[in-house]
């Protein structure tokens, strides 16, 4: 079994200067925004974006220094620190939109401190963090970062959109999950090659590997949230009560007479206020070999990631973008 802390391991003192980096650099006048910041930055969770952005600096460094002697730039902290912050405010705007209490085992921001104001930080976070990938002049990294944020909000409108009409396709949920969730890990693959100037077909090489693993870990996400006994910190089946359509139940519904797929849609309707209706259609997808396709698809992606990596040099680096792809496959939160 792979765990974070394994993956981290190659880059321990890079990840303290980092959480250093971002102590110095993402803080907040008035006492009441200082301790909305504070309490969102405490729950950071697993810290894949920045872990990602590091390993792939530390694989594509173009002298190829000692493996060693290895060590990450500023240039490199604040493309991890701009990343992390995008995702931060993502998720503290998505549990508005979500009208979601909990994150991470934690009351979420919006919980804590009522919605408009949850609103405020996750729009104080991005100024901040702008402002600071503007006055660092590192423009090439900054230009990158407009349109992720762009099609982070696209995922997000179009999930909404097909929540609301239940009409969610295979092809919408692709749509779905590389622009929520693929795209932004492909940024930041892709981000931590530009920082240390490595050769384009390099950076492009990253982003596809951060692509693909983003992929199989949104998918994954969404297999975990059927799984009652998960620890991810948030209730199991919100997707369902969310009426959002993903992967494990598409396969059930795509292998479904019309019959039996109209009925899936009806329940899925009630999911949000009939527990009994949830529970029919948690074991429909569970007893129908949606978790097992799901997982399949999955797996499908971890290998494409994994072959994109493996022309680099065997550094314990490139060790760790390899396992990141297992332990992409194998966590539980
Ligand atoms: C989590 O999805 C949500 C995202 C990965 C993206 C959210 C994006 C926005 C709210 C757009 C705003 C963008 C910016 C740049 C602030 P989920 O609800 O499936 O996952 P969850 O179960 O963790 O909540
Ligand atoms: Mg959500």
């Amino acid at each position: 079994m792979i765990t974070i802390d394994a993956i981290r391991q190659p880059i321990g003192e890079d990840l303290k200067a980092f959480d250093q980096f971002v102590a110095d650099n993402i803080n907040a006048e008035g006492e009441l925004l200082q301790e909305m910041l504070t309490y969102a930055l405490s729950s950071r969770g697993k810290g894949v974006r920045p872990i990602l952005t590091m390993l792939a600096a530390l694989t594509c460094m173009p002298d190829r220094p000692n493996p060693e002697s290895r060590h990450c730039s500023k240039r490199t902290y604040l493309a991890a620190l701009i990343m992390e912050m995008i995702h931060t405010a993502s998720l503290i705007h998505d549990d508005v939109l979500d009208s979601a209490d909990e994150r991470r085992g934690k009351p979420s921001v919006n919980a804590k401190w009522q919605s408009n104001l949850a609103i405020i930080l996750g729009d104080y976070i991005l100024a901040t963090t702008m402002a600071l990938g503007m006055a660092s002049a590192q423009y090439d990294i900054v230009s990158y970062v407009g349109s992720a944020m762009a099609t982070l909000c696209e995922g997000e409108i179009l999930q909404s959109q097909h929540a609301r009409n239940f009409d969610t396709t295979r092809g919408d949920y692709f749509d779905i999950i590389y622009q929520k969730t693929a795209s932004l890990l492909g940024v930041c693959a892709a981000l931590g090659a530009l920082s240390v100037g490595a050769a384009r077909e390099d950076v492009e090489r990253m982003r596809k590997y951060g692509e693909a693993l983003g992929m199989a870990f949104q998918i994954q996400d969404d297999i975990l949230d059927y799984n009652r006994n998960n620890n991810t910190g948030k209730p199991a089946n919100n997707d369902l009560r969310e009426h959002k359509i993903t992967l494990p139940l598409i396969e059930v519904m795509e292998h479904a007479s019309d019959d039996e797929r109209k009925e899936m849609i009806e329940l899925l309707k009630r999911c949000d206020e009939d527990e009994a209706a949830l529970d029919t259609l948690h074991a429909k997808v569970n007893n129908g070999g949606g978790i097992e396709r799901a997982t399949e698809t999955m797996q499908a992606y971890l290998s494409r990631a994994m072959h994109l990596v493996s022309k680099y040099e065997d550094t314990p680096y490139r060790k760790a973008l390899i396992d990141l792809c297992t332990f992409v496959a194998e966590r539980d939160k």
